[in-house]
């Protein structure tokens, strides 16, 4: 029998409670192959005990030797110490940070590779999570692979004399700071007034030059998709909000406003495609009866840009957003009278309390776009207790799609269509859009 690697001698082992201090395993790497990639884009293997490991910037096929960095009874994680045998997608990551910054995980899959890979860690995603089967034509758009991104939330930094010296990214799991300089993800817009003007920002108006804690103060640029950048801070004055926060997005010619300070879509290059699907799957809906025409209801509809752009199928169109910044935008981004439409009303709510006071007794055309974790459970019930027969769920989290999913088809609703959008390249991150009809 082989001697076995360090790694495994009793001391390793996983204590009564199954978790192992790493401090024991660091330093004692072990070769692994990599099965398959997992969502969050992590590379699995399993070690010669059968536990699972979850290994960090490895590819499907490589031999990797891997330090383990943490491990509990059913499941180990590590990252990859050196590649034994690379896997072709394999690249070179671009960004200096990679491997620091969490953002960009993914940059050694080749761009080219990265949909691709996406497309498997979703279909076994959705087989293991709503024991279903994407369709077989389940495809995922895909647009420009660097500076795509016009959208970020950005933290100052400081020199000795106070004035501002620069922005870090926050990790979102530590809340550790990454200072950085020039971003690849970022649209160059957005680099260069990072690079420039908007270090004048603090120090020179109402903000303290330096905050009390370093990372208190926290900036939003976005950038409109022509290069014009807005920004927003906490605390910012009236006036300079109104000067340099609000901004227009031009999409298929109609003009959208929006603010720094609210949601909007961060890949503004494929934007347009995921437009486009949404109106397949409203206008198929229309002609196939399945959905009327009578009212457009957009839940978690930010400053109503879905409603915005379809408003003028339909007689009513009601948006629904928590964020009460996103009103305004929404009563100028929709107008009745504009479109001849019977009414229009932007209700600042959560979508889970409004849908719970509001019958919906007509199969009424329904756009969900949640954030992260998905439909809440009210807001979820309420839709299966709806005469709706078909449901647009627009999603930037697969795991809590899926989920959602296998909820609704036990409630009768089938999966007519699923798309991607890599709106997100670089990370394991993407945007998915489900046609669902009962
Ligand atoms: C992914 S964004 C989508 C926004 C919009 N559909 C768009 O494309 O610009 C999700 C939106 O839901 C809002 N939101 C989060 N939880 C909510 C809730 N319980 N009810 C209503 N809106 C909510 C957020 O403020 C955010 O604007």
């Amino acid at each position: 029998m082989p001697k076995k690697p360090p790694f495994f001698k009793k001391k390793n082992s996983p204590s009564k409670n199954g978790v192992c201090s790493p401090s024991h395993l660091q330093g004692v790497p072990v070769q692994l192959r990599i099965i398959k990639m997992v969502q969050g884009g992590d590379g699995m293997a399993r070690l010669p005990d059968g536990r699972v490991c979850f290994v960090q910037g490895a590819l499907p096929g490589e031999l990797c030797e891997v330090e383990l960095t943490f491990q509990k009874k059913d499941f180990t994680r590590g990252r990859v110490v050196r590649v034994v045998e690379p896997s072709p997608d394999r690249a070179v990551p671009k960004c200096p940070l990679y491997g620091k910054c969490g953002g960009c995980s993914l940059q050694h899959l080749d761009s080219r590779k990265q949909a691709e890979y996406m497309a498997q860690v979703e279909r076994e995603n959705f087989r293991r999570l709503a024991h279903a089967e994407l369709p077989e034509d389940f495809v995922i758009h895909t647009g420009s692979p660097w500076g795509y991104r016009n959208r970020a939330r950005v933290v100052p930094q400081f020199a000795r004399n106070g004035e501002c010296s620069g922005f870090a990214f926050r990790e979102q799991e530590s809340n550790a700071l990454i200072p950085f300089g020039n971003c690849p993800v970022l649209t160059p817009a957005l680099n260069e007034f990072l690079q420039g003007p908007a270090r004048k920002i603090f120090g020179s108006g109402s903000l303290p030059r330096r905050p009390a804690r370093p990372g208190d103060v926290s900036l939003n640029v976005f950038d409109n998709g022509k290069g014009e950048v807005s920004y927003y801070y906490r605390g910012m004055p009236k006036e300079e909000f109104e000067k340099n926060a609000v901004s227009v997005v031009e999409i298929e010619g109609r003009k959208i406003e929006s603010d720094a300070s609210v949601f909007f879509q961060s890949n503004l290059g494929l934007l347009p495609e995921l437009v486009q699907s949404v109106r397949r799957a409203v206008d198929e809906g229309l002609s196939n009866g399945n959905a009327c025409n009578d009212w457009l209801i957009d839940l978690f509809s930010g400053v109503g840009f879905f409603a915005a752009l379809l408003q003028d199928k339909f007689k009513r169109v009601t948006t629904v957003e928590r964020d009460d910044g996103c009103l305004k935008h929404a009563k100028k981004n929709l107008s009745a009278k504009d479109s001849g439409m019977a009414s229009v009303e932007n209700v600042s709510a959560p979508a889970e309390e409004w849908l719970a006071d509001h019958v919906v007794d007509i199969p009424a055309t329904l756009i969900v776009d949640p954030p992260r974790t998905g439909l809440p459970g009210e807001a979820l019930e309420a839709i299966v207790r709806s005469s709706v027969k078909r449901l647009i769920y627009v999603s930037c989290d697969p795991v809590t799609l899926s989920r959602d999913y296998a909820k609704l088809a036990m409630a009768g609703f089938g999966l007519e269509r699923a798309e991607g959008f890599a709106f997100y390249p670089q990370t394991p991150h993407m945007e998915m859009l489900f046609v669902l009809s009962r």
